[in-house]
């Protein structure tokens, strides 16, 4: 007799399975509920798209999950969201993003030089660790001797790495003190950097408060380093699988974009996210309940045959039109230019120092219920 089937991504064996379950999620329990752990899940990709666009039926008000005390964008519902999220981008914005194409390639640069002659290394340890906190330490104005702190606090935050440093106190008080005391600094001083542009950010005379202050800076490194770390950790490891593919991006570097998009797409990040429903849903014949907590399972969607041909495989070259590795809706990830510029430069610099890189061994990955991520990445660099 076949056991019940179960979609339990606390289980410390899912991540080896993760894609057979999400096909069979999919296939045959499309409104899935997982009574005994209390939630619900939807898995194709229209039902998630339709769910993530409609903040009023699954609303992300209460879903925090990255352990900030204070009220953060992507756990506050419209019309507050939108008002907070007017305001920060005028901040973060497209251009900042891109003015920061010279000093991401420099920082991936001395990174790479920190290993090249060591003819092997831990590709995550070593660069796609701190390339993100280096590049967002440097938008947000975080002072270089102080980036070390803020990484270790976050990386305390997020499902630990073996290896990651225990934290006294509470990381994200720590977070909070240190970025209290730097917007006090600035609040002094004006500098050229995220921070000062915060508090300068001004809509119809609103302005961001200093919990929204706080509360935005702790999701810009929360939210943005881990997820871009393991999209440059788990996009090489898909290079080293796919060695003919590689070497297109080797002899045509500007094809890596594409490529990048289809490294979230086949091994998203992000695998799920939460929202509460906030009223009956009917969908497929069933009725998720008022009150439900409902998983969106992006990384599921995201290999749905029903949207992609061939939806198993990486092809770098398959034209995208569009995926969810960065949500979709009022919440779509603010900082989704910056992790595809981060990526793109990572993987031009990698592949021009090390076109034929190995893996050294099979890399495991991490028991997580929200992402995709390996506890390392080990290669010859050949
Ligand atoms: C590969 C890297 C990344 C992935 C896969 C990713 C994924 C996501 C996803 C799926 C969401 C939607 C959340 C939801 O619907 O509940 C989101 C939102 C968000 N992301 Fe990202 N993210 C990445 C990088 C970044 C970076 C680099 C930053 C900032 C520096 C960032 C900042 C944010 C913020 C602020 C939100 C909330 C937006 C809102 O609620 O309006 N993310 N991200």
């Amino acid at each position: 007799m076949r056991a019940p089937f179960v979609y339990d991504p606390a289980r410390p064996d899912f991540q080896d399975r993760a894609y057979d379950v999400y096909r069979t999620l999919r296939d045959e329990h499309p409104v899935y509920h997982n009574a005994e752990a209390g939630f619900w899940a939807l898995s194709r990709f229209e039902d998630v798209r339709a769910a993530a666009a409609d903040p009023f039926a699954f609303s992300s008000e209460g879903t925090d999950t990255s352990q900030g005390l204070l009220p953060m964008i992507q756990a506050l519902d419209p019309p507050r969201h939108d008002a907070l999220r007017q305001l920060v981008s005028k901040a973060f914005t497209p251009r900042r993003t891109a003015d920061m194409e010279p000093e991401i390639r420099r920082i991936a640069r001395e990174l790479i030089d920190g290993f090249a002659d060591d003819g092997e290394a831990d590709l995550l340890a070593r660069f796609a660790r701190h390339l993100p906190s280096r590049v967002i330490g440097e938008m947000i104005g975080i002072p270089p001797e102080r980036r070390e702190h803020f990484l270790e606090w976050t990386e305390a935050l997020v499902e630990a790495r073996p290896g990651a440093k225990q934290v006294g106190g509470h990381p994200a008080l720590r977070i909070y003190q240190e970025f209290a005391r730097l917007l006090g600094e600035r609040r002094a001083t004006r500098r050229d950097d995220l921070m000062s542009a915060l508090l300068d950010a001004e809509i119809d005379a609103a302005r961001l408060s200093e919990d929204e202050l706080l509360g935005f800076c702790f999701v810009l490194i929360v939210a943005g380093n881990d997820t871009t770390t393991n999209l440059v950790a788990n996009g090489a490891v898909l290079l080293a699988d796919h060695p003919d593919q590689r070497k297109l991006l080797v002899e045509d570097p500007s094809r890596i974009p594409n490529a990048v998009e289809e490294m979230l797409r086949c091994e998203s990040p992000a695998q799920a996210l939460p929202r509460i429903a906030r009223r009956p849903v009917e969908l497929h014949g069933a009725t998720i309940p008022e009150g439900a907590l409902v998983r969106l399972v992006w990384g599921a969607a995201n290999r749905d045959e029903r949207e992609f041909a061939d939806a198993e495989r990486f092809d770098a070259a398959r034209s995208i039109q569009r995926h969810l590795a960065f949500g979709q809706g009022v919440h779509f990830c603010l900082g989704a230019n910056l992790a595809r510029l981060e990526a793109k430069v990572a993987f031009e610099e990698l592949l021009a120092r090390f076109p034929d890189y190995r893996l050294r061994e099979r890399p495991t990955w991490i028991t997580s219920i929200w992402a995709r991520a390996h506890p390392a990445v080990r290669v010859t660099l050949g």
